[in-house]
């Protein structure tokens, strides 16, 4: 069950590049991406009209792309331009062209009705292409649904456990309350975790302080897309941190993860953890990025074994826990916007 008019994060633009068609299958439609002759992407379906072979596996010609099972052309708005030896194409070859985006390294797709395609609406995620912020392009795959890794995004308790040896390397951050606030789009949460007395194992060798720490994560999910933005760093302790204060030594972050539904079983994640600190150091940017990565690899193996599990026996029976607290409201926002997209009345929690 998907939002669907909703800008989604596709592809990062460095994956379409000169003649090349990218199949990709977002929110279980099979699409593919590529370049028209001015660089601008275009989106189709991927699934000529006439057999049903896909065109991601045709020709690119110009701004169009021809199916190379029997011919066929579609330009970039899914129009059948050529019939092969005939003047003009038979009736109703027409294939859907989805409306695209490229902003901020990604290329984003409208997933829903066209009509409501706004451009205005595709998630502020500058910080991924700011000159004064350094980070790096990532991508996982998940066997998973997508609602198991946004449960694990709205619920940091994890990394004391999933994380001991990377991210997390506290156990102050499971025993923390965090502040949890519904949102225009979401859900913000704010954790701090002050005078911790060590740095988080992932920053081990990169300090740019010594002694105790003040740090924080603090982020927004927004339903819309599934777009995770947050705000995270370390700072000297009693440096004024939480006041808002960021002294010139405090390593700070901004990190963007988009969860783009596969399908309903399985999930794209796009990364990237921008910092400001060092920016020019192209080694230090990439020794933190690969940090990053066995971090997430954790998330990925835990989410994945968990859904094996929910495959084999399903969901009832859950318990919950201080910790779900945020996810509860952030799947309790997604379900009603859903519902909402497809007509029916919200569900009313523990109706009657
Ligand atoms: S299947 Fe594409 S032209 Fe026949
Ligand atoms: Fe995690």
């Amino acid at each position: 069950m998907f939002l669907r008019n909703a800008w989604y994060a596709g592809a990062w633009g460095h994956e379409v590049e000169g003649d090349k068609l990218l199949p990709r299958k977002l929110l279980g439609d099979a699409v593919v991406f590529y370049r028209k002759s001015d660089g601008s992407a275009a989106v189709l379906r991927d699934r000529c009209s006439h057999r049903f072979a896909p065109l991601s596996i045709g020709r690119k010609e110009g701004d169009c792309v021809r199916c190379m099972y029997h011919g066929l052309v579609f330009d970039a708005d899914g129009v059948c331009v050529e019939e092969p030896g005939k003047s003009r194409p038979s009736p109703n070859l027409d294939i859907r062209a989805y409306p695209v985006v490229e902003r901020w390294k990604l290329i984003w797709v409208w997933m829903g009705d066209p009509a409501l395609a706004d451009p205005d609406l595709v998630p502020d995620c500058h910080f991924q292409d700011d000159p004064a912020w350094a980070s790096i392009p990532a991508y996982i795959h998940y066997d998973a649904d997508y609602r198991l890794i946004l449960d694990n995004l709205m619920d940091f308790s994890h990394l004391t456990f999933v994380h001991e040896n990377t991210l997390g390397g506290s156990a102050t951050i499971a025993a923390t309350r965090p502040k949890i606030e519904q949102t225009d789009g979401g859900v913000r949460i704010t954790r701090w975790y002050p005078g911790e007395p060590e740095i988080a194992p992932y920053l081990r060798g990169v300090e740019t302080f010594q002694g105790p720490i003040d740090r924080w994560n603090i982020y927004e999910l927004q339903i819309a897309g599934n777009v995770f933005l947050m705000d995270s760093g370390s700072a000297p302790a009693g440096t004024g941190a939480p006041e808002g204060v960021r002294v010139p030594q405090a390593m700070q972050f901004r990190a963007t993860q988009i969860v783009t539904p596969e399908d309903e079983h399985h999930s794209h994640f796009f990364w990237t953890y921008a910092h400001n600190f060092d920016i020019s150091n192209a080694d230090l940017t990439r020794k933190l990025a690969a940090r990053l990565t066995t971090g997430f690899q954790e998330d990925k193996d835990m989410i994945e074994a968990q859904q094996k599990v929910i495959d084999e026996y399903g969901e009832d029976g859950m318990g919950y826990i201080f910790a779900d607290n945020g996810l509860a409201l952030f799947r309790r926002l997604l379900r009603a916007r859903i519902d909402a997209e497809q007509g029916q009345a919200p569900k009313l929690a523990a109706a009657g």
